[in-house]
């Protein structure tokens, strides 16, 4: 397989981060985290930038650490946030600088999944999160299509090291 980067796209609660590690270790590759990145770079966590600076501003930091990886030299294996598709700039280079896959997971499990951790997330973090992530979704996932070169279909008890396996098969095939 030609080293690349490799990032991987899909809606909160899709298992990007935990198959983003299965995926690095079993390529070899280092695994950054989006979210942690731009942590990094501005000292605060995601729901304080959201609290203190308001999305747009998450937004722009997102687009900002996204560029910039972009230049690096090495490969890597990035999970990026559920939101990281919004700006046209962003998918572009989600298109051009990365082999994006999107890890597609139905909206039953997603909830299944997000009713235990949504108060992480300042975008569901209220009482009607459902109608929410559901409303979320159907906007974000002709998104996650458009900036993705093949989407994984999550299969019910799929486990986070296996979606990453069937993954690195597809990349190979497809590299
Ligand atoms: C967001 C998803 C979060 C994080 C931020 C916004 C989104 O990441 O980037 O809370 O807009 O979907 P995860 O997808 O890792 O939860």
């Amino acid at each position: 397989m030609k080293t690349r980067k490799i990032a991987l796209i899909g809606f909160m609660g899709c298992g990007k981060s935990s198959i983003g590690h299965f995926l690095a270790s079993g390529l070899g590759l280092p695994h950054i985290d989006l979210d942690e990145e731009i942590e990094k770079r501005a000292g605060l966590s995601v729901r304080e930038i959201f609290e203190q600076k308001g999305e747009a501003f998450f937004r722009e930091l997102e687009r900002q650490a996204l560029a910039s990886l972009a230049q690096k030299t090495e490969a890597f294996v990035l999970s990026c946030g559920g939101g990281a598709v919004l700006s046209p700039s962003s998918r572009r280079l989600l298109r051009q600088a990365y082999f994006t896959v999107w890890i597609d997971v139905p909206l039953d499990e997603l909830l299944r999944r997000l009713s235990q951790e949504k108060e992480t997330r300042p975008l569901l973090a209220s009482a009607d999160y459902a109608p929410r992530a559901e409303a979320l979704l159907r906007l974000r996932a002709p998104l996650y299509a458009s900036a993705s070169r093949f989407a994984h279909p999550w299969r019910p008890g799929e486990t986070a090291a296996e979606s990453a396996s069937a993954i690195a098969e597809k990349i190979r095939a497809l590299t």
